[in-house]
């Protein structure tokens, strides 16, 4: 078995099976501080876990006998190597701990940086290897853990996890919280967040968390819920985590979703008042069969995890909504993809799906590719057999690796085994090779295709309606020489339009070299947290040398409250 690149685990020392936590919450220090307690498959004699920033107290096994341990220098991608000997082989571990003042999966954000503007918020975001700076752990999704937690936090915040939640006590002007996740995942998929949360039920396995100034808000954007998961059940097969929860977090959260598993973790940004933006929750929640059920082993297998999650997002989507919404989502997601290409062929960056990844940061690899190109992968499979038959065979697979964590050859011996009907699709230059495959799948949408080629001929749209896939269609397409005022006015987009649309308009209205858009800009980076929504407005800004230096301001300004991944990929879009 390849190691993986990104963890310093030798899992032939032994296998962390269960992970319990009883840590405080300490908003005024912005640490986490406690004990983590590992029980390992078997006594070991030595272990190695990965660490970032942690600062350990002591060490101890079941006994409560103190052990040596050795921390060793920080690797800029890998964090830390914690070894831990063990003159008597043990199989319990307690570490006493609390986390750095700088931890890259914790945000700590102010009363100011939350709706409500009185209690202090904090979350965790720990795909792909951030978990280590929360807990000395595996990192590596290949060790697959349960997990127990005791959360203490100042009254009156409450917590959530990725789990399921137990009893709830009061202590001394504190609250602890209790949880427990009894299926296994990756450490990635440790997620915790506390703050003045309050939720609404949306069905029988159903519910929103939320501040109380979002809840409404919330609670009717995603009142498709429990469709969706009907819908997946249908589709993929049992849902195999009892509840889908999930949380609308303050607009610093880095992401439009993330998939943690019974709490899905979704940016504010979503809320466009017309459910518009529902396909990230279509996204997450089929995460709960493609990447939480069935794993990437490592961070170079991510297209397992993504290619096919965009894959089941899209039949989820043509469940609910139809055939046209689905093609068109995949029609951008295709534009999408060939932009990236191209930016990074020219780069000289690598675009295959699976690549050797040793000594490379997983944030700064992060990009559409595996989504999009894994999802044309697989929508390849499900044409060179057809529907009925590839429908079985996902069933089939999701069923077989079931709460294991795979890499890519186990997937493509599987498929060779399972579905021999498909060889006609070489996955070696799907897998292997920069670019796209020539016979790569195609959709069709005529509605999309006028809009196209009418962009592209600078045309604006004539009091006609669009929907937000049809918008930024037409955004996508223009030419940098329109008038984007013009654009606005003619697509109706303004201050309340949904924050994809805003942040397509405001980058084709700096290409477009539009004047007066600072307040609108500030407003705009100011407020998002999502790096997808700001990255392309910053590296556009900071192509234009009237914006460059407010992008610029505003980052310094904002960047307490962005994650470490969003930090990196604005810098790296100023540079
Ligand atoms: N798991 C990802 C987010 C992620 C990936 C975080 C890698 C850190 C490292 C999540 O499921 C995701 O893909 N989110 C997308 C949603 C979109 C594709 C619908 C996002 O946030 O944009
Ligand atoms: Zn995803």
């Amino acid at each position: 078995m390849r190691a993986d690149p990104h963890s310093h685990a030798d899992l032939d020392q032994a296998r962390t099976r269960h992970l319990a936590l009883d840590l405080t919450v300490d908003f005024a220090a912005r640490r986490l501080h406690g004990t983590a307690t590992l029980d390992l498959d078997r006594p070991a004699r030595r272990l190695d876990l990965d660490c970032r920033g942690l600062e350990i107290a002591s060490i101890a096994d079941g006994q409560g006998r103190a052990l040596a341990f050795e921390l060793g220098p920080t690797d800029a991608v890998l964090g830390e190597r914690l070894r831990i000997d063990l003159p008597v082989p043990t199989d319990r571990i307690v570490v006493t701990y609390r986390t750095g003042p700088d931890a890259t999966g914790l945000m700590w954000l102010t009363p100011e940086q939350t709706d409500g503007g009185v209690h202090p918020f904090v979350l965790t975001q720990c795909q792909a290897i951030h978990a280590r700076s929360i807990a000395p752990v595996q990192d590596t999704p290949r060790a697959r853990i349960t997990y127990t937690a005791r959360i203490t936090v100042p009254e009156p915040l409450s917590a959530v996890m990725s789990a399921a939640p137990g009893t709830v006590s009061r202590g001394d002007g504190t609250r602890t919280f209790v949880f427990d996740m009894p299926q296994p995942i990756p450490p990635y998929l440790l997620a915790l967040a506390a703050g003045d949360l309050v939720s609404r039920d949306l069905g029988p396995r159903c519910r929103v968390f939320a501040e109380p100034g979002v809840i409404d808000a919330a609670a009717w954007e995603f009142a498709d819920a429990e469709k969706m998961l009907a819908a997946a059940e249908e589709l993929f097969g049992p849902y195999r985590w009892e509840r889908y929860d999930f949380i609308v977090l303050p607009p610093s959260f880095p992401l439009g979703g993330m998939e943690n598993p019974r709490m899905t973790f979704l940016t504010p940004t979503l809320l466009a008042g017309d459910r518009s933006l529902v396909g990230v929750l279509a996204h997450e929640l089929a995460h709960s069969w493609t990447g939480n059920l069935v794993s990437n082993a490592t961070n170079e297998d991510f297209w397992l995890n993504e290619g096919w999650t965009v894959w089941a997002e899209r039949r989820i989507l043509e469940h609910l909504y139809g055939t046209e919404e689905a093609a068109q989502q995949s029609i951008l997601g295709r534009h999408e993809l060939e932009e990236t290409l191209a930016e990074r062929t020219a780069e000289g960056r690598v675009t295959a799906l699976t690549y050797d990844q040793r000594g490379l940061d997983p944030d700064v690899e992060f990009s559409r590719i595996p989504y999009e190109k894994g999802f044309l992968l697989v929508t390849a499979l499900e044409r060179a057999v057809g529907r009925a038959r590839f429908d079985r065979f996902v069933q089939a697979y999701i069923a077989h690796f079931a709460f294991q964590s795979i890499d890519t050859n186990t997937f493509t011996s599987f498929v060779r085994m399972e579905l021999p009907e498909a060889a006609a699709v070489d996955l070696e230059p799907w897998l292997h090779r920069n670019g796209l495959p020539e016979d790569a799948p195609r959709f069709a949408s005529q509605r999309l295709a006028a809009i196209e080629s009418r962009a592209h001929r600078g045309e604006l749209p004539r009091g006609e309606a669009f929907s937000t896939t049809e918008t930024l269609v037409w955004l996508a397409h223009l030419p940098p020489t329109v008038d984007a005022r013009k654009v606005a006015d003619a697509l109706g987009i303004d201050g309340r339009s949904n924050a994809e649309v805003r942040t397509a308009w405001l980058t084709l209205a700096i290409r477009s070299g539009t004047t007066g858009l600072e307040d609108d800009l500030r407003a705009h980076l100011d407020h998002v947290g999502r790096t997808k929504l700001l990255r392309p407005v910053v590296k556009a800004m900071g192509a234009r040398a009237d914006l460059k230096a407010l992008a610029i301001e505003r980052f310094e300004a904002n960047r307490e409250r962005l994650h470490s991944s969003t930090r990196g990929a604005l810098e790296a879009a100023l540079a």
